[in-house]
């Protein structure tokens, strides 16, 4: 005689919801994508979704270009297979070292009729619009910033916007370690900050180029002279991402709409689900995926 065990339960709960659920999914490298899910999730409360954090591989801004497109392709096909037809990699450094090559290389292969979208291009389609000067700094991980996705971009909607990238590698240890209010944050945001209003003195416009930034976003704005704008992407990719629905029915009809939303985690759960409500707003509970070859 079988007996039924909390882990086949749990098997055969997954199994429903696959069978069941077809989410967008969201990813990023950790918690930084939860800033833009929280815009998604007050624009468009009504589909379900999926997040995933690979905490346990992050931060990916410094990895290499192999390194961040393997991680990403791994998630991207866990989301898949649990269901979601569309997948936003809510990661600046995930969209410029990952995106195309899935996009060009792998849909076509594993899942031709599923999507994948960035949020470069849809940040790189409006940012123009808000500066008057025409100079806008790009603050970014190294690999955004050494990809050169945003000069690449923003040149093709606003040719007229000169693009200051700067690579602030110290600012998603910070976030991700909860140091983000810390006298050390301080330093770092001065650190950088001072170095491109030195190098550009005319920029009014400072793009968070990471969607880990938000949260040093006060200490930002603090440090520039003011009047400088200081732009978060989350709600430009939750706009573009309606945008993008209303545009393709052929997605949009397949996307289950009871409002439900699932978070995962590659790391420890616990971690995530404490430091997670200071990204995304409220208090989540995560479920734990494990990632990697064995
Ligand atoms: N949130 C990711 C981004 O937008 C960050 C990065 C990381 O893991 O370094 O680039």
């Amino acid at each position: 005689m079988s007996v039924l065990t909390d882990a086949h339960f749990f098997m055969f709960n997954r199994y429903l919801y696959i069978m069941a659920s077809h989410p967008i999914g969201i990813f990023d490298s950790g918690y930084g994508g939860l800033t833009v899910f929280r815009s998604i999730a007050a624009l468009l409360p009504q589909y379900d979704y999926l997040y995933l954090g690979d905490n346990a591989r992050a931060p990916y801004g410094n990895r290499s270009f192999e390194t961040v497109y393997e991680y990403t392709l791994e998630c991207v096909e866990w989301f898949f297979r649990m269901g979601c037809p569309l997948v936003i990699l809510a990661c600046n450094t995930a969209s410029a070292k990952a995106l195309r090559t899935i996009q060009e290389q792998d849909l076509p292969r594993i899942a031709p009729d599923k999507r994948v979208l960035g949020v470069i291009r849809p940040t790189a389609e409006m940012i123009g619009s808000y500066t008057d000067t025409n100079s806008v700094g790009v603050l970014g991980t190294k690999g955004t910033i050494s990809s050169g996705s945003y000069e690449i971009e923003i040149s093709k909607f606003f040719p007229e916007v000169t693009v200051y990238p700067l690579a602030c590698p110290m600012w998603v240890p910070l976030v991700e370690y909860g140091e983000y209010k810390s006298e050390g944050a301080d330093f770092f945001v001065g650190k950088y900050l001072d170095q491109l209003m030195a190098n550009a003195p005319d920029i009014d416009t400072i793009l968070l180029a990471c969607t880990h930034y938000p949260l040093l976003a006060d200490k930002i704005k603090k440090h520039l002279p003011e009047g400088v704008k200081v732009v978060s992407q989350g709600p430009i990719v939750a706009d573009s991402l309606a945008d993008y629905l209303q545009r393709h029915p052929e997605t949009e009809l397949q996307l289950t709409k009871t409002g439900d939303m699932r978070f995962y985690t590659t790391d420890d759960t616990t971690d995530f689900d404490n430091h997670a409500s200071v990204f995304f707003g409220e208090r989540v509970q995560s479920a734990h995926l494990r990632v990697g070859k064995d």
